[in-house]
């Protein structure tokens, strides 16, 4: 690799997709298989579709380094709340530990500075000894740790908790709760999520008393109590992608989840720079946030 002053950092355009989601897919695998764990991508063509979306999405700022003309690697950032969300950040792998991420983690850091948002936050594999190290020494807090959990729970529902799919006529009461919980809401992600038939809302009582974007890797959930989380995890048969993140530390909720039979993945920390509340309800955060 050339100097770091040779390094360029420059938004991606959608045509730096296919090198960015070759570089994404074999920085993870290599990654994972290193410390034994599965891959976060079934396959190749997953991480190209995942690289493409954020690369071509509304709200999604990203960025690539290169040298010389040549890919290094690519990070993105989900703009669409008042807090951002970073990831994927990936290096070629053999690339990394020689700056490039701490570049391409700065640019969005800067970018997000600029676009004065309230804080931003992120979501890091807990065995990465190099990541860890990095987002802390740029003034990421770990907040929280997080374990990936997949399965299909033997309780199959909550009493008097009914879990429907969200419509758009659900939002306020969802962007409401989640302002109760977190300081701030998630509408957009959520708008477009409910528009994709991912989203769920759980009612008790005749009153929505939480919600999910999606139960996925990369769907976020809010709900008032445990209660309401649960039944929200009974209400599918598996979960999208590696699993949903379980804050641990909820160690009633950890505890039913591994009672339900569910399995943990992959052990996680969120990460968070500027503005955060201790979250007034129960929660799953995304692999953004
Ligand atoms: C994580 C990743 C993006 C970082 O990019 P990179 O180019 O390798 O990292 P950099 O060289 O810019 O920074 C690594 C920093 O961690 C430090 N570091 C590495 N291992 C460390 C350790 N065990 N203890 C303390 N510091 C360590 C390095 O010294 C360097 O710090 P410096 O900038 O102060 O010198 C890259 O390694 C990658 O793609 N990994 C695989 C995919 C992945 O894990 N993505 C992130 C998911 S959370």
């Amino acid at each position: 690799m050339s100097s770091d002053s040779e390094i360029l950092i420059r938004q991606a355009t959608p045509a730096d997709a296919p090198a960015c989601s070759k570089i994404c897919y074999n920085a993870f695998s290599a990654i994972n298989a290193a410390h034994n764990f599965p891959c976060d991508f079934p396959n190749a063509e997953y991480a190209d579709r995942l690289i493409q979306g954020m690369f071509n999405a509304p709200g999604v700022y990203s960025v690539v380094a290169e040298s010389i003309g040549k890919i290094l690697g690519s990070n993105c950032l989900d703009e669409r709340a008042i807090v951002h969300g970073v990831g994927p950040i990936t290096v070629d792998p053999n690339t990394q530990n020689r700056g490039v991420g701490r570049r391409l983690m700065q640019a969005v850091m800067d970018r997000s500075r600029e676009r004065n948002a309230a804080g931003i936050r992120l979501v890091q594999a807990a065995f990465n000894s190099r990541s860890l190290s990095l987002y802390a020494s740029l003034g990421f807090d770990v907040r929280e740790p997080l374990a990936v959990m997949q399965g299909r729970t033997q309780q199959r529902s909550v009493p008097g908790c009914t879990v429907r799919p969200a419509t758009s006529a659900d939002l306020d009461a969802c962007n409401a709760l989640s302002h109760r919980i977190h300081g701030f809401d998630r509408g957009v992600d959520l708008a477009f999520s409910t528009q994709q038939g991912a989203a769920l809302v759980v009612e008790l009582a005749g009153r929505i008393t939480g919600y999910s974007s999606a139960l996925a890797f990369f769907g976020h959930t809010t709900a008032e109590s445990n209660q309401d989380l649960q039944a929200l995890l009974c209400s599918v048969d598996s979960y999208g992608g590696p699993g949903v993140i379980i804050p641990t530390r909820n160690a009633e909720l950890f505890r039913w989840c591994l009672s339900n039979g569910l399995r943990v993945v992959e052990p996680l920390n969120l990460m968070s720079a500027g503005l955060y509340n201790n979250p007034a309800g129960a929660w799953l955060p995304s692999i953004l946030f």
